[in-house]
């Protein structure tokens, strides 16, 4: 049975039909991308996925659960790493992993987590004291923190420099070992390339292709002058002990809101933090 089926997933804002009949598949262990232009759909698609938006049509399991009916359930067992997210300015960054960590059934180990992303410098600074890049880290590190089955990152390398960038792929690449199955969000083919077994390439709220990197970029070739949208262009052992297949909360940057993770003109209810 594959981790995550979405089918005829349709989700429109004031009508604007953000996401039109969008369907696909994601198996175990998968490294699946979505690819496509800016507006395209894609954060409005994962965060149907992650139970953060209700849709308006079709059909959305993940771990063969409903993510707007099982969402407690799912908080444990999916990660999610938000496009945009926002910590309390004043926590430190090891705080703030601890405080998530307290969260999950069987937390990562978050010193070696603070290892893995490069941020032990970091542990004793206030978050609103970072750069841009640390506090993506951090954002990453936060959707890894409960040894998730399932992780969906959302413009993963945005705004990093281009070592991190690479440890970050490298990363995922660790994460994925672990059998967990990613789905990447990202505007770049060569990330793309590098790390996912499949793509779909989304555009104006369709799915336009699912395809190996290499196959959606020749037929994106060949769509010229349209190319592939998208694109300019381990974590061993991070659960404690045995219990790595256990599950772990959401990362869910905003823990006592409400609304939707960018303001909620959908109207749509996003579950408390417990
Ligand atoms: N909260 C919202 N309220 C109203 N319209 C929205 C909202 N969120 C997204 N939209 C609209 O829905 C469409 C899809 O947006 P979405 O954020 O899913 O795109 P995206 O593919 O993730 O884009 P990007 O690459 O810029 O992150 C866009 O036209 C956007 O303007
Ligand atoms: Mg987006």
């Amino acid at each position: 049975m594959p981790v995550i089926e979405v089918r005829h997933l349709r989700k429109h804002y004031r009508g604007k039909q953000a996401v039109d009949d969008v369907s696909f598949t994601v198996e175990q262990g998968e490294i699946f991308g979505i690819l496509g232009p800016n507006g395209a759909g894609k954060t409005t698609t994962v965060e149907c996925i992650e139970g953060l938006r209700v849709p308006d049509g079709g059909t959305v399991s993940v771990l063969g659960l409903d993510p707007q009916r099982d969402v407690r359930e799912l908080r444990q067992r999916l990660g999610v790493q938000l496009q945009e997210s926002r910590l309390p300015e004043r926590l430190r960054v090891g705080e703030v992993l601890g405080l998530f960590a307290a969260m999950y059934r069987t937390p990562a180990d978050p010193e070696r987590l603070l290892d893995l992303l490069g941020l032990t410098e970091q542990r004793d600074t206030a978050y609103r004291r970072l750069s841009g890049g640390q506090q993506q880290r951090v954002s990453i590190a936060l959707a890894l923190i409960g040894s998730p089955e399932v992780v969906v990152l959302d413009e993963l390398t945005t705004g990093l420099d281009p070592q991190a960038r690479r440890d970050t792929w490298d990363l995922v690449e660790a994460v994925r070992a672990e059998g967990v199955t990613v789905v990447l969000v990202t505007h770049f083919m060569e990330e793309a390339e590098r790390l996912c077994d499949r793509i779909a390439v989304i555009g104006s709220g369709r799915v336009v292709a699912i395809d190996t990197p290499a196959g959606a970029g020749r037929a994106g070739r060949r769509r010229a002058p349209h190319p592939v949208p998208a694109v300019g262009a381990g974590r061993p052992g991070l659960a404690q002990g045995p219990a790595r297949r256990a599950r772990g909360r959401t990362a869910r940057h905003a823990p006592g809101g409400d609304r939707g993770p960018r303001g909620a003109a959908g109207g749509d209810v996003v579950p408390g933090p417990r």
